[in-house]
């Protein structure tokens, strides 16, 4: 078992998969009438789903009324109209553009009190059951192979919660922050949420994801690279470009696309 892999021309290509899966859970879930539920993630990786997404919203090939956001994570400690705040960037590149309402988009609060964060997380936790759970969720890949901001060390049980950023991911951050400083904590939803997700799609271009990648796809499943836990979801599949990849695809199960 363990992750399927679908090996992409570019993020333009895993983006048109993505929605197309996006469109027939829409689908099945107005069939059932229940609200289509989405985990969403921030970063550069999943812009081009983003994109897509509005495409074919504005074009009328894709029906997301009633469908209801989840994001994996936040920043702690900035103040809710600060443009660096995940929702801020979230409202830019999909929400804003498609008038989501507001009622139906939830981020953790990074600006919360500290001593307020466990209650806010765990009612956190029970909005995604009271929404009937995940249908599909959208992953980026961290350098370090952290998945929302589940750093490494991270427990395979982990629920959302308050964690330390680790020192890669300060470091890629701080472009972001131009020079300001980067926020050393963030709520984020642990492994065992994500893993609760029915469907679970994590995205790697670039060869900077490589080593991350190869480990992630790599028996036994480790807490040192909290994505190798992806492979014990019954349906997680990696999109990855070939520079993600790399020249040695022996063992890695590749499905084409
Ligand atoms: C974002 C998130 C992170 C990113 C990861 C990759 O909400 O939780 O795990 O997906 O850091 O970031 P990019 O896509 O910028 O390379």
């Amino acid at each position: 078992m363990g992750p399927s892999l679908v090996v992409v021309d570019d993020p333009r290509h895993a983006a048109r998969l993505v929605v197309d899966e996006i469109d027939e859970l829409s689908r099945q879930a107005r069939g059932r009438n229940k609200p289509l539920v989405l985990g969403l993630a921030t970063g550069r990786t999943p812009i081009a789903v983003y994109d897509e997404i509005v495409r074919r919203v504005e074009a009328g090939r894709l029906e997301l009324e009633g469908a209801i956001a989840f994001n994996l994570d936040e920043y702690c400690g900035l103040e809710p109209g600060d443009p660096h705040t995940f929702a801020a960037w979230m409202r830019a590149k999909l929400f804003d553009r498609l008038s989501w309402p507001a009622a139906r988009v939830h981020i953790p609060s990074g600006n919360i009190a500290a001593g307020e964060r466990d209650r806010h997380c765990a009612e956190y936790e029970a909005a995604i059951l009271a929404a009937g759970g995940i249908d599909l969720q959208l992953l980026g890949l961290g350098r370090n192979g952290h998945i929302g901001f589940n750093e490494p060390g991270s427990p395979r049980e982990s629920r959302t919660r308050c964690v330390q950023l680790a020192r890669e991911t300060l470091a890629d951050a701080a472009a972001d922050f131009g020079g300001g400083a980067v926020p050393q904590s963030a709520l984020t939803m642990g492994i065992g949420t994500i893993l609760e997700a029915r469907r679970v799609r994590l995205l790697a271009f670039g060869e900077k994801k490589r080593p991350a990648l190869r480990r992630a796809l790599t028996p036994p499943a480790d807490a040192e690279l909290p994505a190798s836990f992806l492979q014990q979801h019954p349906d997680a599949r990696f999109f990855v470009d070939a520079a993600a990849l790399g020249p040695t695809r022996t063992g890695l199960g590749i499905e084409g696309a």
